[in-house]
């Protein structure tokens, strides 16, 4: 129904109308989530940090930015969910049109610069949350507010929002709001964990897909340091020749593959989690992510281009590879060592045209 006709109705319209004309449907019909889609099989449990996702793939922050639907993504088939970015108060973003689609490429570009209704506003939208799909709270810092003051906005909207979101992001990450990724710095970030402190809920820093290696590392070692639950790789990024503000889906895939691969290999067995985002769009990827040795991803641009039938096709795909495989469930997948899990996929691939 997605293909033939939501998606051709809503490709008609501009963009962020096409987004907000959704987003407001999903709000005053959540029981469409559950005809578009499925709820998650008991099989494709996993564990994520200290929570249990319905399924590995979650939908990326940016889409639910003020937790309006939470109850229609939860019945679609997303094993979690992430709203925001929230800011303390309201604010409009960056002026429009901030909101473009590449249709050749399978990619989307936005220059929104964080329009949120603000924390009060956006608070009561975390009741709507089932227990069955962990709903995450994406934070950040309002545009005109110095380093200083963002530890203290970033402060009040985790304590504010400590017992309604199951898990917080931190979004350094964004392109669009001026100087935010010259946060992505460890005396910053030091200063930011030390405020936020003591973490009882998951905690995860959203990083950028325009970082040399030596930053990557600097990132990755202060939130090792402080004992997050992990990073999410990536934010959008910068392709100044496509126009500006961040650019993801297809286009982005490479490099956010390249961080979170690295990121991966560094985390080798350890309990850190690496949540990985950019360009995932069909099954193939999945499998690159978990050869790769991971578990966890978000997507967002391709859930635009691909609708319900991306999550419905990562349902199927995962079920058959369980099945054929003689795993009873995903997590004893997760719990086999890196080689047992690529032997594993291996075993698979070959019995199957991707
Ligand atoms: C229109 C749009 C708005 C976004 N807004 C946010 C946001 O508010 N906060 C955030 O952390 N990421 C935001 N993102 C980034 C996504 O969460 C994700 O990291 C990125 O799009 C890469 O994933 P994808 O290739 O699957 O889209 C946004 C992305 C898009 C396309």
């Amino acid at each position: 129904m997605y293909s033939s006709l939501i998606k051709p109705f809503l490709f008609t319209l501009p963009a962020e109308t096409a987004h907000d004309l959704s987003m407001e449907t999903a709000h005053l019909a959540p029981w469409l989530g559950g005809i578009l889609g499925n709820e998650n099989d008991l099989k494709l449990k996993t564990q994520v940090g200290k929570l249990s996702w319905s399924a590995p793939w979650g939908l990326a922050a940016g889409l639910d930015k003020n937790a309006q639907a939470i109850p229609f993504f939860s019945k679609l088939g997303f094993g979690a969910l992430e709203c925001g970015t929230i800011t303390l108060d309201e604010q409009l973003g960056n002026a429009k049109p901030r909101m473009f689609r590449l249709p050749e490429e399978q990619s989307l570009r936005n220059s929104m610069g964080f329009p949120s209704r603000g924390l009060v506003k956006i608070e009561n939208g975390f009741h709507t949350r089932t227990h069955k799909v962990p709903v995450g709270a994406n934070i950040g810092k309002l545009k005109e507010s110095s380093p200083l003051r963002s530890i203290i906005e970033l402060k009040k909207i985790k304590n504010t929002l400590e017992d309604k979101a199951d898990y917080f992001v931190i979004n350094v990450s964004s392109p669009n709001t001026p100087g935010l990724r010259h946060l992505q710095d460890r005396g910053y970030l030091s200063e930011l964990f030390k405020e936020l402190r003591p973490f009882h809920k998951d905690i995860y820093l959203k990083i950028a897909p325009d970082l040399n290696e030596g930053q990557l590392k600097e990132l990755y070692d202060v939130s090792c340091e402080f004992n997050l639950t992990g990073l999410i790789a990536t934010n959008t990024t910068m392709m100044p020749e496509k126009g500006s503000g961040g650019v993801s889906g297809e286009l982005l895939k490479s490099r956010a593959y390249d961080i979170y691969s690295k990121l991966l290999e560094w985390k080798g067995d350890d309990k850190f989690e690496i949540i990985a985002v950019g360009g995932i769009n069909s099954w193939a990827d999945v499998l690159k992510l978990w050869r790769a040795g991971g578990k966890s991803f978000q997507v967002y641009t391709a859930f635009i281009y691909q609708g319900p039938e991306l999550l419905k096709n990562f349902q199927k795909q995962t079920l058959h590879m369980l099945e054929q495989t003689e795993l009873n469930n995903l997590q004893t997948f997760f719990n086999l060592n890196k080689v047992q899990r690529q032997s594993i996929i291996k075993q698979w691939t070959q019995k199957h045209t991707l």
